[in-house]
């Protein structure tokens, strides 16, 4: 696809190509997010921020590349700090904002709500995490990740593991990495497990990945362990969050003796134990930081 104007609102609408040119982009674009290099690319433009859901990395990591290559930001990362809290609904908010901006960045806890946000505006939507559904610039900058430790994605062995029920982070990865003839495996708890429509559509194109409970089941055999969050927030019913939180706790001992890496969307809670960050496997404060490059190669081919 050609970038110019498009809304990427889910990884669904991504080709292989497609996702090799924006992490084509993006490598051009990580002296000027280390700050070697300045740039005034996007010099006058306006990125409209419209946050109904908490955020760290995703928000500051949007405003930081849209600043690095010479633009502004506008918006709310609060719907208490907006009029939604006088009863003003999404349609209306977000069509003012396509007004005011050149490009807008959507986190609604709603599935769907930034394809429906797309069809109200003018300018270019980016899901930046529609509920349980999709997360695609996060996908975006994992496969960067692991494109710039490994220098290639192709034939690695993955592990997507932790909440594959509610994680959107993983949804996103897991098409993505359908693309690129991967190995992968899945290890949740039962009751997490990657849902049915996203396995189907992955049989669909000869793409099978190992479900089990155990991550000893695929530990010694793993390159990259994508961890994640159980997402409580996204639990019906509380109690099932407390039955099964704290179902893998990945430690240095768990990591000893394997060269595996281990990636993470973070916020992480209590799955990673800290001993883990200073050991060569941790990868995920690094991964952190390429959200930055990888959300300017977007902002600059779409805007
Ligand atoms: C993720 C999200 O919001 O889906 N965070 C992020 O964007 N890095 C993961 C999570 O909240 O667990």
């Amino acid at each position: 696809m050609t970038f110019s104007q498009k809304n990427i609102i889910s990884i669904k609408d991504f080709s292989k190509k497609d996702i090799k040119y924006i992490l084509r982009v993006a490598e051009r674009m990580e002296p000027i997010a280390r700050s070697k290099e300045t740039s005034n690319l996007l010099y006058g433009k306006i990125l409209g921020m419209l946050f109904y859901e908490p955020s760290t990395r995703t928000k500051l990591s949007f405003e930081t590349g849209m600043k690095r290559l010479g633009g502004n930001v506008i918006g709310f990362t609060e719907a208490a700090g907006s009029s939604m809290t006088k009863g003003e609904n999404l349609a209306d908010t977000a069509r003012m904002v396509g007004e005011y901006a050149d490009s807008i960045v959507i986190r609604h806890e709603m599935e769907g709500a930034a394809r429906y946000v797309s069809d109200l505006v003018d300018v270019p939507v980016i899901n930046a995490g529609d509920g349980a559904g999709q997360h695609p610039t996060q996908t975006l900058l994992d496969l960067y990740t692991i494109k710039r430790i490994f220098g290639k994605i192709k034939n690695l062995n993955i592990a997507l593991i932790g909440d594959l029920k509610y994680g959107r982070t993983v949804h996103s990865l897991a098409y993505a990495l359908a693309l690129f003839n991967v190995k992968m495996s899945f290890v949740s708890p039962k009751e997490l497990k990657m849902p049915d429509e996203i396995v189907h559509d992955l049989n669909k194109i000869d793409v099978v990945a190992r479900e089990t409970e155990n991550i000893h089941d695929v530990l010694d055999k793993v390159d990259v362990l994508y961890v994640t969050r159980i997402q409580k927030e996204r639990f019906p019913d509380p109690e099932e969050y407390q039955k099964i939180k704290g179902a893998y706790l990945i430690n240095s001992e768990l990591l000893k003796g394997t060269d595996l890496i281990v990636m993470h969307p973070l916020p992480r809670v209590d799955e990673i134990a800290y001993d883990v960050d200073s050991t060569p496997n941790s990868k995920y404060f690094e991964q952190a930081f390429y959200g930055v490059p990888v959300r300017m190669a977007l902002l600059k081919s779409i805007i």
